[in-house]
């Protein structure tokens, strides 16, 4: 029998990893895929991401600094789940990107080393997740190493994030002695991802052939103490994202893998409501909706393709439908959506709220983009933040200045930059979040479009997206300071300040004039 909608949207899961580099995002997603059987090998992933490095010349930039630019999806299944991983950047300068992603997922699985608890990209991170009130699932991963106190490690998290604690699983040993996890409330003991045991802890046997004998008594007190004066887990709270339920492992030697996934399916919720400017759409509605929260070049050099991905929020996407463009009304034909899995692509005939597709075009769709079946609906919420370096392109060869000019617009609709037109004419000024951004764009604008650049300061250090409830204010101020002005890729206007002190004096300045560090697509 065929699946109804709402049966196919509740088997969905999508999320994404956070994590401070190195806790191990690679490693837990590669495991996760290997469960789901997207994957046959372990080390794949990595063999990807390796093989992706050497594929084009801007990507040397994450070869040689070892990080990871590169944002995708990956999709299996499981049990009778669907899951939609987004992957994210670890590399704070890239955190634009990884704050987009974010808008498109339901849940997240926060990882955190066990030798080193919560760091800093982690807690920037989870603040975002905080804002959109995205369910957190805790993984304490690297058990096998030297490791905190787990009882310390949950006190930290709950009084850096401010978030209760409900540990699932309790460790067995520790760093050499580590051999598995103890579910307190199954009373189940996981000697290894695949191996199930019916037991108490309190079970002599339980622990007489898995600990050596110094350290036996004292699981057993504590494992009895995480029992008694940890919070329980309280689904409703995990939802409104109050409580996260934690979870001890190893990624990298399969423990606790499986609690987690099971986890996923059992606790976290199935894709959200959305809300849109005229109306908040349900992932059970009929219709088809999608918004696009990343644009992707380069994936594949043969072809040389965006591929915008975006989430379906409701209905059903068919291959061969037709979507409305809400920003320009125009009709876009979806011939080739495609599903991502770890080592290939492959058509998506049909797809459901929750999952992600990768939409290939010239050019089309940018980031925040909403697509539907024909209504004038824009899903608000994906977040353009205000650059923190502002720059002017300098172009070796003036001869060039179109192609630049065209080369600049296309990374802007990729989110690789952002993109100011002075009003006074003057060249155009990009803006970056973090600095590898740039080093991105210089790499990619001589790779793929043979323009040689450099950067020039700008006298400009802050940028605000500015508006007023009165249409007169806006242009009083606009026509005041002309000089300070510019558009952005949407044609909304910014003020461009020297520093915070000038930003702060005009907006004392004129009151009337809100100035937002801070857009959402429309
Ligand atoms: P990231 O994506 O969060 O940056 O982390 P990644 O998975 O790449 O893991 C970072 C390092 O930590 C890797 O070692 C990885 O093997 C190791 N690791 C991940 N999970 C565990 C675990 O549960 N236990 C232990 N002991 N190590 C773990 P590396 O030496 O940097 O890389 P590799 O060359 O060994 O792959």
């Amino acid at each position: 029998m065929a699946e109804s909608l709402a049966e196919a949207v509740s088997r969905r899961r999508t999320f994404a990893i956070i994590a401070h580099p190195d806790a191990g995002k690679t490693t837990l997603t590669e495991k996760l895929l290997l469960f789901g059987g997207a994957i046959q090998l372990a080390g794949e992933v990595k063999a990807k991401k390796d093989r992706m490095q050497t594929r084009s010349d801007w990507m040397k930039i994450e070869r040689e600094r070892g990080i990871s630019v590169v944002t995708s999806v990956m999709t299996f299944e499981y049990n009778d789940n669907v899951f939609n991983i987004l992957d994210t950047p670890g590399h704070e300068d890239f955190a634009d990107d990884t704050y987009r992603t974010l808008t498109a997922v339901d849940a997240a699985v926060m990882v955190i080393d066990a030798a080193k608890g919560i760091e800093p990209r982690t807690l920037k991170l989870f603040e975002v997740c905080r804002m959109r009130d995205i369910p957190i699932i805790t993984f304490i991963n690297k058990m096998d190493r030297e490791s905190r106190d787990p009882f310390e490690i949950l006190d930290e998290v709950e009084e850096k994030l401010a978030l209760d604690c409900a540990p699932v699983t309790w460790p067995i040993g520790r760093s050499k002695t580590f051999c598995g996890t103890y579910h307190l409330a199954k009373n189940e003991v996981r000697a290894s991802d695949t191996q199930e045991i019916m037991t108490k802890v309190t079970d002599p046997e339980m622990v007489s052939h898995r600990l050596p004998e110094n350290e036996r008594d004292a699981f057993v007190e504590e494992t009895l103490l995480a029992i008694e004066a940890c919070k329980p887990f309280d689904k409703k709270a995990f939802l409104e994202g109050h409580l996260t339920p934690v979870f001890f492992g190893s990624a990298l030697r399969n423990f606790g893998v499986r609690d987690l996934i099971d986890a996923l399916g059992e606790f976290a919720p199935p894709p959200r409501d959305q809300v849109a400017d005229i109306r908040t759409v349900q992932a059970t509605d009929n219709k088809m909706t999608a918004f696009v929260f990343k644009i992707q070049a380069n994936m594949d050099p043969n072809h040389r393709d965006r591929i915008a991905f975006a989430r379906i929020c409701s209905g059903k996407l068919e291959r061969g439908m037709k979507a409305r463009l809400s920003r320009t009304g125009k009709q876009l034909g979806l011939t080739a959506p495609q599903f991502f899995f770890a080592s290939q692509r492959q058509l998506a005939d049909t797809a459901y709220a929750g999952d992600v597709v990768g939409i290939p075009n010239h050019g089309t769709l940018r980031i925040g983009d909403t697509l539907t079946e024909g209504e004038a609906l824009v899903f608000q919420g994906v977040p353009n933040f205000s650059p923190e370096i502002l720059r002017r392109v300098r172009l070796e060869d003036a001869m060039k200045a179109k192609k630049l000019k065209e080369a600049l617009q296309q990374m802007a609709e990729e989110g690789v930059v952002q993109l100011f037109q002075p009003e006074d004419g003057s060249p155009a000024i990009v803006g970056v979040v973090g600095a590898l951004q740039l080093d991105v764009l210089k790499e990619r604008l001589m790779a793929e479009y043979g323009l040689p650049v450099s950067f020039e300061t700008s006298r400009f250090s802050v940028c605000r997206w500015i508006s007023a409830d009165q249409p007169a204010e806006l242009e009083k101020f606009v026509t005041a300071r002309r000089g300070d002005i510019a558009r952005d890729l949407d044609n909304d206007p910014v003020f461009l300040a020297q520093d915070s002190f000038s930003l702060r004096y005009e907006a004392e300045r004129y009151p009337a004039i809100k100035m937002a560090a801070l857009k959402e697509y429309h």
